[in-house]
């Protein structure tokens, strides 16, 4: 009796669709498995980049001092969703399950922005912003971080920018994406440059944003200087996204409105 012939067309097409079949099976099943765990790491590096823009961590550590990891500390801090329109707490939305930049995507949880309503090139303005606050033994705010996020000169940073106990003077910033060239925009990344942002006040006397990114700044002591910072050095248009993006969202359509209330004992 004449046996099938083992490389023959059919034997070897049986074994390319088996592999295929159980390379395919295991590819889509370790993504499946992996998903919640990839999740879960985006959630602890968003966790972590505030603590890093609060000053509670230091870059590219995982622990402070005292040897508490991400989570200890960032369980001292509180976050909320304010109505960035009405600068109130919207807490028939869910702060942790809220993801901001989705709804900045979704016409109606968000409101296109005109050109010259829009100095951070957002092109959408979400209704809903997040804020993440630390509070005193007393209650009161010790730091407010705010999300940021505007166009340099590649594309858009995504950063925080943690404000003081009056929320009106920079605690700290950090920008965790961004497409500027390393050594020229990429410097936001520079711990000396971001370093000089504590302290830097945020607001005019007339209550704008007023901060300035400056070749040159004017004399110690002075008004002007206590809203500026050193543009980066070859990096001109990457420091003027800096400067919008920045006063666009402690600005009236960002969370100005909120800070104001807050400032004010409202919220
Ligand atoms: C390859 C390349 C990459 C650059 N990357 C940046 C950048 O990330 N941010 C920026 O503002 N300017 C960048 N520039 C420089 C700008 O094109 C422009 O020359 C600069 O804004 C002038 O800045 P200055 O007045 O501070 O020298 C880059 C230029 C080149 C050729």
């Amino acid at each position: 009796m004449s046996q099938p012939k083992r490389d023959g067309i059919g034997n070897i097409l049986l074994v390319a669709v088996s592999v295929c079949l159980v390379c395919s099976i295991l590819v889509s099943g370790a993504a499946v498995a992996l998903k919640p765990v990839q999740k879960a790491n985006r959630v602890l590096d968003q966790k972590k980049n505030v603590l890093i823009a609060a000053g509670v961590l230091a870059e590219g550590a995982t622990e402070d001092a005292e040897g508490r990891g991400v989570e200890a500390l960032f369980a001292d801090f509180e976050t909320r969703v304010v109505d960035l329109r009405t600068g109130r707490y919207a807490d028939d939305v869910d702060a942790q399950s809220f993801d901001q930049l989705r709804t900045a995507s979704d016409p109606s949880r968000s409101t296109a922005l005109a050109t010259g309503e829009d100095p951070a090139t957002i092109k959408r303005l979400e209704h809903y912003g997040l804020v993440y606050l630390k509070r005193d033994a007393s209650g009161a705010i010790e730091t407010a971080v705010l999300p940021i996020r505007g166009y340099g000169l590649w594309g858009t940073l995504y950063g925080y920018l943690a404000l003081d106990s009056d929320l009106e003077t920079v605690a700290g910033i950090g920008f965790y994406q961004h497409q500027e060239t390393p050594g020229l925009g990429g410097e936001v990344e520079n711990p000396r440059w971001k370093a000089q942002w504590a302290g830097v006040s945020l607001f005019g006397d007339d209550g704008t944003p007023a901060v300035a990114l400056v070749k040159g700044k004017a004399p110690e002591g002075s008004g002007a200087r206590s809203h500026q910072v050193d543009a980066l050095s070859g990096a001109t248009m990457t420091s003027r996204g800096v400067q919008n993006l920045v006063n666009f969202w402690v600005g009236e359509r960002g969370y100005g409105t909120w800070l104001e209330n807050m400032r004010g004992g409202r919220v």
